[in-house]
């Protein structure tokens, strides 16, 4: 099987001379990521349509065409990317859009890559627009203009670069500029797992950590996992350590009701934020319409928190609706309780 590894790259003092850094994964969660396609649970779409170009790209003996991955996170963005260069029998070099500081710090990395490889640049959303304007030849042209010198001894050399694939990933595809999106020729959007799918994740990760666990106690964490693998593989380890302490050794449903309410996670699968968020609307804001700042202000988080990772899950399953003046949940029926109480 052909095995892929994994170079993380930032900022170095000289990129000139940078070295490849050791691979930061941890590695019990690493062992759990699937690592070729036919392992890959859900996102039926996306995998259908990623296979096709593979299996093309093989054909032709070219590299994959560069690669946009959108979607909340935790869905296996990450994932993919090494899925993909594993499939294309080819190495990663993984960097992200907060790392890549200086044109210098993506120019060391582009001009470092073989030929094929596979290039990740996770929240490529954050890349500083200085070091964004250099992707746009690299992409289309392979090929990066470096100015040297300045005023009138000022030259433009071409420097060419080996054909890669850019796998970029992002929680926010609205936030990109239209000139870097529109250089990606597949663009692939993960939507959160239902709660089968979720189930089939923690069978799989529960066999491969020798976890003993009966059908139903993998659907009750399933469904409480907010359509997200990476949660529902936390949540797993959580429940295995309860199952150990306080039961006899298995997961049963019991077993992981007990535990997960222990971690704070309610029957809906909500977390305390998640209920912070909606008391706070609730009943400070009478119901809403509130902005987001505002709401991050009174619940003392940052807006990208709310706006990346709290708000996507709420709004797909209808607790919260974003309109022009701001967030609502839903109106209460008058017979009916509001559901969330601040404290
Ligand atoms: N572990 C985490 N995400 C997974 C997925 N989509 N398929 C299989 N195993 C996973």
């Amino acid at each position: 099987m052909a095995r892929e590894k994994v170079v993380k790259r930032g900022p170095q003092p000289d990129a000139g001379e940078q070295k490849p850094l050791p691979a930061a994964d941890e590695p019990a969660i690493k062992s759990l990521r699937p690592r070729r396609l036919a392992e890959y649970i859900g996102q039926t779409q996306v995998v259908g349509n990623l296979a096709v170009a593979l299996q093309a790209a093989k054909q032709r003996g070219e590299p994959l065409d560069h690669v946009l991955l959108h979607g909340p996170p935790g869905l296996g963005k990450t994932t993919l990317s090494h899925i993909i260069a594993t499939e294309m029998e080819t190495t990663m070099v993984a960097t992200s859009g907060p790392m890549l500081e200086k044109p210098k710090d993506l120019m060391g990395i582009l001009t470092n890559l073989e030929a094929g490889q596979v290039l990740f640049i996770d929240e490529i959303h954050r890349i500083p627009h200085t070091v964004e304007e250099f992707l746009y030849s690299a992409m289309e042209d392979f090929q990066v203009d470096f100015v040297l010198d300045r005023g009138a001894f000022a030259k433009t050399i071409k420097i060419p670069l080996k054909r890669f694939t850019l796998v970029g990933a992002t929680t926010r595809a609205g936030l990109l500029t239209a000139p870097l999106r529109d250089r990606f020729g597949i663009l692939l959007h993960l939507d959160f797992y239902t709660a089968e799918e979720l189930t089939e994740v923690v069978a799989r990760s529960a066999d491969i950590l020798d976890i003993p666990i009966e059908p139903d106690g993998a659907f009750e964490i399933a469904r409480r996992s907010r359509g997200t693998p990476r949660i529902a593989n936390r949540l797993l380890r959580r429940v295995r350590d309860y199952a150990q302490v306080h039961g006899r050794g298995v997961i049963t449903r019991d077993i992981a009701r007990l535990a997960l309410e222990r971690e704070g996670i309610d029957e809906r699968g909500l977390d305390a934020l998640d209920r912070r968020y909606l008391a706070t609307i609730d009943e400070l804001y009478a119901g809403g319409p509130v902005g987001i700042e505002a709401l991050a202000a009174t619940l003392n988080e940052e807006t990208d928190t709310l706006e990346d990772i709290i708000e996507p899950y709420l709004l797909k399953e209808g607790y919260v609706i974003r309109t022009a003046s701001g967030r609502k949940t839903p109106q209460a029926r008058a017979d009916q309780p509001r559901l969330f109480s601040v404290g």
